[in-house]
């Protein structure tokens, strides 16, 4: 793999996605890792991520001169350019002087790494210290206003570095010079492809199972059916995905499961009816942590039901049951390995996620993927359009979007509302700019309006539609007012308990995506 570095910003996650949008596998690293620990990797190439402000900060994290000592092609970004030049014995210094944001960068001799683009581009800088003398046997590429040393490369020794990054959308060129560095500077290749990622799965989830059965909950998203579509390539009918319909789906998505995704994939499906399970459970509930809690335990008690029966049914064929799909992504298995725990702000029980204690071994074929990554594996294994493109909805559902108590009829408003907004959504050809966009019925809110001739005392539709990069943060979607105008005017002609559309323009924070 190509390793990138993380030296603990937000950049790492980043750098790799691109790295694999140039079709070459990369993981993440902590800085933490020594030279032999890295090596044990067998890189391809190594990248040297962004950081801490400066090199001469108190624990700032060091790198170990021996690293580029190994034969393996390295790329310093930013604070790992810094690194990179101070290690071998260029110049520093603390100016005090910072640049932040797109700067101009000018190119002195294009190099390797700068080879074909303009004299003049824009790059997205963020940081204090700066290069001021390239170590000895580097050549300087390009300079800016606070950086004198602002891109060098040893193609002897195959060191390169930016002090801009390249992985940000801002840098004008980032991705050309990243590929650069890949494929002519380390020699790369860019054969990491969807195809690859299916056949290297398929052989691992063979060689993991052998002949023992698997079982794998299918909560309607796309990890969960991109993981299941791949197992079921590899092991067949030893699989059985379970669907819990709970209720709480869209409109049309339980059908979807049922009839779309078993025909596309031959996968062996139980679906468990358990609405009025999760009305009755939920009968009365209006606050949110409560609603999720008794969501998820429920979900909980269904699916062991529903393991039981497999492997009773399992056990008079003389087989086991031994694993579990789970359909963990790459940034989860980062994230963990951070050890930071983030602070609860709502209780993700993740219905479609399990409790840790379940007895069995896990299959987790999506770990090193992410999620656009799963979209691609999933269209090439023929998982059908409508789920591998469809948005992050939350496991508890519409149960978490209708404020107030949880009713079928609520449930029904909820879900006309929310089909008609996300068909003319897709109708706009808006899906790819919108992250998600939450429908909320505000049940225990009433107004007034008027319809025909006649006083209406109805409820009001929140439409929440958010951009973001990865849900941690986002920001409200300025949709075209003749989108809202339709989806509005539909909403309130077609449902009729509905007489007010409302537009949430909160970013998170404060607000959180979901209203519960
Ligand atoms: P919030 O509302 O916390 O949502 O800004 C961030 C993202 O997480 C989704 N979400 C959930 N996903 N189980 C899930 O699988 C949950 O309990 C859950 N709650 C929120 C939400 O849709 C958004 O994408």
């Amino acid at each position: 793999p190509v390793i990138v570095v993380d030296f603990g910003a937000q950049y790492a996650q980043l750098i790799a996605r691109r790295v694999r949008e140039a079709k070459v596998y990369s993981e993440i690293v902590p800085h933490t890792f020594t030279v032999e620990q890295m090596l044990a990797k067998d890189p391809a190439a190594i990248i040297l991520s962004g950081g801490p402000s400066s090199v001469y900060a108190a624990g700032a994290p060091f790198v170990d001169p021996k690293l580029f000592e190994a034969g393996v092609p390295v790329m310093g970004i930013c604070y790992g350019f810094q690194a990179m030049a101070q290690a071998l014995g260029g110049d520093v210094a603390q100016t005090g002087l910072s640049e932040y944001g797109g700067t101009e960068v000018e190119v002195c001799a294009s190099g390797v790494l700068l080879a074909g683009t303009p004299e003049h581009q824009t790059a997205w800088m963020s940081h204090g210290d700066a290069v001021h003398k390239a170590p000895v046997g580097f050549e300087v590429l390009a300079t800016s206003s606070g950086s004198p040393v602002a891109a060098f490369e040893d193609t002897r020794r195959r060191l390169y570095g930016v002090q801009w990054h390249p992985e940000v959308k801002h840098s004008a060129h980032g991705q050309t010079v990243l590929e650069h560095f890949l494929y002519e500077g380390a020699g790369l290749k860019p054969d990491w492809t969807p195809g690859n990622v299916i056949a290297d799965q398929v052989a691992a989830i063979k060689a993991q199972i052998g002949t023992s059965r698997v079982i794998c909950a299918l909560s309607g998203g796309v990890d969960s059916a991109v993981a299941a579509a791949l197992v079921q390539r590899a092991v067949g009918d030893q699989l059985t995905c379970v669907h819990v319909d709970h209720g709480l789906m869209r409109a049309g998505e339980v059908e979807q499961i049922e009839n779309d995704f078993v025909a596309s994939t031959g996968v062996r499906l139980i679906v468990r009816d358990e609405k009025e399970r999760f009305l009755t459970a939920l009968a009365g509930v209006s606050d949110p942590e409560t609603k999720r809690k008794i969501i998820g335990r429920e979900f909980i008690r269904v699916f062991e039901d529903a393991q039981r029966d497999i492997v009773a049914e399992a056990g008079e064929h003389g087989e086991d049951v031994k694993f579990l799909v789970q359909g963990t992504l790459y940034p989860d298995v980062v994230e963990s390995g951070g050890g930071e725990g983030a602070a609860n702000i709502k209780s993700h029980h993740n219905v479609g996620g399990l409790p840790d204690d379940l007895d069995f071994d896990l299959v987790e074929p999506l770990r090193t993927l992410f999620k656009d990554e799963v979209r691609a594996v999933g269209r090439e294994l023929g998982v059908p359009e409508e789920i591998v493109s469809r948005q992050p909805f939350p496991g508890p559902g519409l149960g978490i979007r209708i404020v107030g108590e949880i009713t079928a009829e609520r449930l029904e408003i909820l879900r006309r509302a929310d089909a008609i907004a996300r068909e003319e959504l897709t109708k706009a050809g808006l899906d790819n700019e919108i992250w998600q966009c939450p429908v909320v019925l505000l049940a225990d809110v009433r107004s007034v309006g008027v319809q025909g001739d006649g006083r209406t005392y109805g409820h009001p539709i929140v439409l929440r539609p958010v951009s973001s990069e990865d849900a941690m943060t986002a920001d409200w979607t300025r949709l075209p007012y003749d989108v809202l105008s339709t989806i509005s005017t539909r909403i309130t002609n077609e449902v009729r308990e509905v007489n007010r559309v409302v537009l949430d323009v909160t970013s998170k924070p404060p607000g959180t995506i979901e209203w519960e």
